[in-house]
């Protein structure tokens, strides 16, 4: 397959192939799993967005696994280094535990500290120091954990439509939909304030509620006199810079604004959760690179293949075993992809590429004339398109997905897309044509 010349071909879908193994999958799976009704057939050709399905349909995927394969399908830029190394059996090893000599220092595979070596060098904010983990959720749990640590605070602060994580911690931030906290415990003492996403905002025309009569909801309630929270108290003030599962949320300019201003006012210790927006997505490394605001604390993972939380070594325990887990920094593969990846969007610049690419998308949905349209929003390739109603893009999805071409919702009326970093111009053009036969259908 040449992703420079393929498109989207397509029988049935779901095939019937695709139907008996996603019931297959239901029979021991927890019913609460969310399954595609797409099932890639990895023994047959697929090449960067495009992939084959086990019925034979080929499809043009702008999912990228909700950003977790950055580069698309079998993509030579991370399989080409990957081949070089003699992999071991086995690959999964408890990464931080073992001693694997780091191909910096003259070990073959790149391991567990070269990928903690590459991350401090591509992160600025002064942090130098790294925890690996698993999952998006364990990179935030461990960042909320060393925040109550080093602050000895007792207060987190959120953001409304916010999403972190499934894990009793992270999910007492969550201010999404309310599946991810119904019934659950929750850590205590989490407040929330409104994130400002109207993009032309100003403190004064501000209507989503986060500045009222000339201040911020954030500096009310920890001013000093008249606030409810003390500053001092404040363990960790935790945010996505980019809201990603909410909507594909773009924080205002006054709203970031006023988030730097208050974490310098008040000491704040800043976590950022880059779970979704990290790794070159938006076309800087960090969706914080961004904006006016410093995080004290990057929580990491998807595009990664690992979890990580980065920070200054002085805002991590010193304690032997505060932080630890047996498969903390997931396996040798993990790690090594981490670092190709790395490598690959330096080596090929692909932030710059990104934010090309995502410039040419936005311009074509916005030249396309789409009927119920309401915004085309992105920075790099984060990329959304918002209709007038959920009906409406819950119907688009479907009509897209018909066409060969997958889609994901967020918020509430929004669809999202996350090409590979290396998207090709064709493949752009494809997925605007394909995106645009199904908002007419729908
Ligand atoms: C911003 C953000 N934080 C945390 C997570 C949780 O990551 P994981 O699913 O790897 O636990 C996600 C997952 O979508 C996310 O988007």
């Amino acid at each position: 397959m040449d992703r420079d010349t393929a498109t989207p071909q397509v029988d049935t879908l779901p095939g019937p192939e695709a139907r008996r193994t996603v019931e297959f999958h239901h029979e021991s799976a927890a019913p609460s799993t969310y399954v595609y009704e797409f099932v890639w057939d990895y023994t047959e050709p697929a090449d960067g967005a495009f992939c084959t399905d086990v019925d034979g349909n080929v499809l043009l995927d702008m999912t990228g696994q909700v950003g977790a394969m950055p580069l698309g399908y079998n993509n030579p830029k991370l399989l080409d280094p990957l081949a070089e190394f003699d992999l071991v059996d086995p690959l999964k090893i408890a990464g931080q535990d073992f001693y694997i000599p780091a191909a910096a220092t003259g070990g073959d595979l790149p391991g567990p500290a070269d990928l903690m070596d590459r991350l401090t060098d591509i992160t600025g904010y002064g942090m130098d120091t790294v925890f690996l983990s698993n999952s998006g959720a364990e990179a935030v749990e461990n960042g909320l954990k060393i925040s109550y640590d080093h602050t000895k605070g007792k207060y987190a602060v959120t953001f409304q439509g916010a999403f972190h994580g499934r894990t009793l911690g992270t999910l007492s931030l969550n201010r999404s939909k309310g599946v991810y906290r119904r019934d659950f415990p929750e850590i205590a003492s989490v407040h929330d304030v409104p994130f400002c996403a109207d993009r032309t905002c100003t403190p004064q025309s501000c209507d989503c509620g986060f500045f009222v009569d000339g201040g911020s909801a954030l500096r009310r309630m920890l001013d000093p006199k008249q606030g409810y929270v003390d500053p001092d108290e404040v363990a960790a003030l935790v945010m996505e810079p980019i809201q990603g599962e909410g909507g594909y949320r773009f924080p205002s300019d006054a709203f970031a604004s006023e988030v730097a201003d208050c974490c310098r006012e008040f000491d704040l210790t800043l976590v950022a959760d880059e779970v979704q927006a990290g790794m070159g997505r938006t076309g800087e490394w960090w969706g914080s690179d961004h904006y006016p605001f410093e995080p004290d604390v990057i929580t990491s993972a998807k595009g990664l293949r690992v979890g990580a939380t980065i920070a200054r070594e002085e805002v991590f325990p010193d304690e032997r075993s505060r932080l630890s887990s047996t498969w903390g920094a997931g396996d040798l593969l993990s790690s090594a992809m981490g670092v190709v990846t790395i490598d690959a969007i330096e080596q090929y610049d692909l932030m710059e590429h990104a934010t090309r690419q995502g410039r040419a998308f936005k311009e074509h949905f916005r030249d396309a004339g789409l009927p119920g349209l309401t915004d085309v929003r992105g920075k790099g390739l984060m990329l959304a398109v918002e209709f007038e109603s959920t009906e409406l893009r819950d119907a688009i999805q479907a009509a897209a997905f018909e066409r060969g071409l997958m889609v994901l919702a967020c918020g509430e009326r929004t669809i999202r897309l996350l090409p590979p970093l290396d998207v090709t111009t064709h493949e752009v053009e494809i997925a605007v044509d394909r995106f645009t036969e199904a908002v007419e259908a729908a």
